[in-house]
């Protein structure tokens, strides 16, 4: 099993002024990743955190690639059926005519949107993803009945502010402007994205700005669920600080669904 290695160091956060310990060395994934017949164990490292990757291997790949499949994909799907019995269904719910928005930022071609749409038959779903190859195969499997937005989820303000701002950096990954102008999310789901962006170098600033730019397109009391290897202390310090600057509420590794690998976790917009 090959092993990609993740940089550490002491970094700096330039935009926030937050010092932090980045993550300790560790291996990506874990050496308990099943990558058999996955088409990853090339003899060349991966590079998780880069889109261009990915897009090379959904080109020569379309067999399902399931990210942290020890937790089942009904109850990553019941997150969002609980949302609409609980407390900020009842208040949003009554004074809105619109069904529940849920974005799926570094979608994959993971299951997840099959099982989600037949627990969810009324909610409206948005696949993220960079690679355009993956997206064109979920358009063959799901048609019309989710929305495709090709771009980069460390931009989201970009994607669906109510202000696109170019940025010609961004080619040939610029969304779909008209469809996706001041959209807001109930829930966004992230599951191995994060995971993904751990293994750039300086990974602080990519997840900070998804953090940050998620928080601007959640609902009052929206929720960013976040399925990913269990996170070490010092990068829940270092989430919970950006929480606090984007209004976004930490709960990590939620005991019902969490497992010794992989954690279950949620973050809650709370009041600007
Ligand atoms: C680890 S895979 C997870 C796939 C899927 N969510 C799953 O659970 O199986 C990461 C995915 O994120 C996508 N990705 C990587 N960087 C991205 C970025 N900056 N913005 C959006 N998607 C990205 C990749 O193309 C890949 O499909």
């Amino acid at each position: 099993m090959i092993a990609y290695i993740c940089a550490v160091t002491k970094s700096f956060s330039p935009s926030r002024g937050i010092p932090y310990l980045r993550r300790p060395m560790m291996t990506y994934p874990p050496h308990h990743f099943p990558l058999t017949g996955t088409g990853l164990q090339s003899s060349t490292a991966f590079d998780f955190s880069a889109p261009s990757e990915w897009e090379s291997y959904y080109k020569e790949h379309s067999e399902i690639l399931e990210w942290h499949s020890s937790i089942p994909l009904d109850r990553i799907a019941s997150y969002v059926s609980e949302m609409r019995i609980d407390q900020y269904d009842k208040d949003q719910q009554e004074q809105r005519s619109s069904p529940l928005s849920v974005l799926m930022v570094g979608c994959g071609n993971s299951r997840l949107p099959a099982t989600f749409l037949s627990s969810c038959p009324d909610c409206n779903l948005v696949l993220l993803d960079t690679s355009q190859t993956c997206l064109d195969q979920l358009r063959e499997v799901y048609g019309t009945s989710v929305e495709y937005v090709c771009g980069n989820a460390v931009q989201l303000d970009r994607l669906f502010g109510d202000t696109i701002v170019p940025d010609p950096t961004l080619h040939p990954l610029q969304p779909q402007v008209v469809s996706t102008t001041g959209r807001k999310f109930d829930m966004i789901i992230d599951k191995g994205l994060s995971d993904a962006l751990f293994c750039s170098e300086g990974w602080n600033g990519p997840i900070e700005e998804l953090y940050r730019t998620a928080s601007t397109v959640l609902n009052p009391h929206g929720r960013y669920l976040l399925i990913s290897y269990r996170l070490p202390s010092s990068t829940q310090t270092f989430l919970t600080e950006v929480g606090h600057l984007v209004n976004l509420q930490w709960e990590f590794h939620i005991p019902l669904d969490s497992n010794d690998r992989v954690g279950v976790s949620m973050a809650i917009k709370v009041g600007e």
